[in-house]
């Protein structure tokens, strides 16, 4: 399930010597969950994973007892409703896939109202017992939930802008599948950056950049690009009314939160579009922004330009930053007014 890349760093970290090699604990909230319970999977085959904590507000011990039986080195444990700190002890990765995922006819920011206070009340726990850890939000909307946890670790005094993601990996992720099939090319041969933000629009994926997408155009171009914007609503529609995505999106989370650790480690060159605090488009209002961002330490060592866009691309990218502005001060309001 991990790229090459990770696979051979996978392989170089278990010749690191015990010394060299941290131990990172991680915590799921929200492991009982459609995502967080093969996510929780993933992660107990993640060798870059000592230690797996799993809560939600019900059924994560049994979702624990049954991953810790995996024959991998990690330990895993489960955590009720009442014990979030204890979950969160330790903890240097917190994954929060925690919230109502959509029904059809539903965007994503319908699920502002029940998920906020969720994504809010998780952020301050974390801000108590976990103050260092890197907080990788996949709760819907991720444009919105971003800004709620800033908002709310700032309010705590514990903010590190360097250690708050959203994921929007599965938008990368569909990115390479879609053109991958239609232009007959290896997924794993077809990495394409999406920038701006998790919701329709504000996807933005930038096929010029990838030698194996750039000659997608015409009405191929605009139906890809749609498909990957709109992708989850694919999968929403599918289920009709059981939810959305969930196991490609804990595939996803997996393989971002695979980076993270890969980049905790001390792995250099560790890239990966993701949705953080950036300078990138602050002249337009808007303070959080999904692009390649190089891994480390510390959690985002550096952010990198989007780089040359056509002017197809340019038009989506000016689609996106209005409503991408819209989103981010809707979290922020949130939090400011409670
Ligand atoms: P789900 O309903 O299957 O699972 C959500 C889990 O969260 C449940 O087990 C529930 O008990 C738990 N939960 C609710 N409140 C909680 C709290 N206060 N503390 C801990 N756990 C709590 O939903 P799902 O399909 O797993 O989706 C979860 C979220 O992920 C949704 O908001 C969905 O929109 C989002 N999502 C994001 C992406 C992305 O690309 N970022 C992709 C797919 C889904
Ligand atoms: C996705 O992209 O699949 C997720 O954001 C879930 C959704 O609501 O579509």
């Amino acid at each position: 399930m991990f790229s090459r890349a990770a696979v051979r760093s996978l392989t170089a970290s278990r010749a690191f010597s015990t010394s060299s090699r941290r131990e990172t604990k991680v915590a799921v909230l929200g492991a009982g969950g459609g995502i967080g319970q093969p996510l929780s999977l993933l992660l107990k085959s993640d060798p870059l994973v000592s230690s797996l904590s799993l809560y939600d507000i019900r059924g994560a011990p049994g979702v624990a007892a049954d991953v810790s039986h995996v024959d991998t080195a990690s330990e895993v444990k489960g955590y009720a409703a009442d014990q979030l700190d204890a979950a969160l002890e330790g903890a240097k990765v917190v994954v929060i896939p925690a919230g109502v995922p959509r029904k059809p006819g539903m965007t994503r920011d319908d699920l502002f109202n029940t998920n906020a206070s969720i994504v809010r009340d998780l952020a301050a726990a974390v801000g108590r017992a976990a103050p260092d850890a890197c907080i990788l939000i996949i709760s819907n909307p991720v444009n919105s939930t971003v800004p709620i946890v800033a908002e709310t670790l700032k309010k705590a005094g514990v903010y590190d802008p360097r250690k708050v993601f959203g994921v929007t990996t599965l938008d990368v992720v569909r990115a390479a599948k879609f053109v991958g099939e239609i232009t007959d090319k290896n997924p794993t041969d077809t990495v394409i950056t999406v920038v701006g933000g998790h919701s329709g629009p504000t996807i933005v994926p930038i096929l010029s950049q990838t030698a194996n997408a750039k000659g997608v155009s015409g009405e191929a171009y605009s139906k890809v690009v749609h498909r990957i914007q709109y992708g989850g609503d694919e999968v929403v529609k599918a289920k009709d009314g059981a939810g959305s995505a969930t196991l490609s999106m804990a595939y996803a989370g997996a393989k971002f939160a695979n980076s993270v650790l890969r980049g905790l480690n001390g792995e250099k060159g560790v890239v990966t579009p993701t949705f953080v605090k950036s300078p990138l488009f602050e002249d337009k209002g808007v303070e959080y922004f999904s692009s390649n961002v190089e891994l480390g330490p510390n959690g985002v060592e550096k952010i990198h330009p989007i780089g040359q866009l056509t002017a197809e691309e340019e038009k989506l990218l000016e689609a996106c930053i209005p409503e991408l502005k819209k989103n981010i001060e809707k979290g922020k309001a949130f939090v400011s007014q409670a």
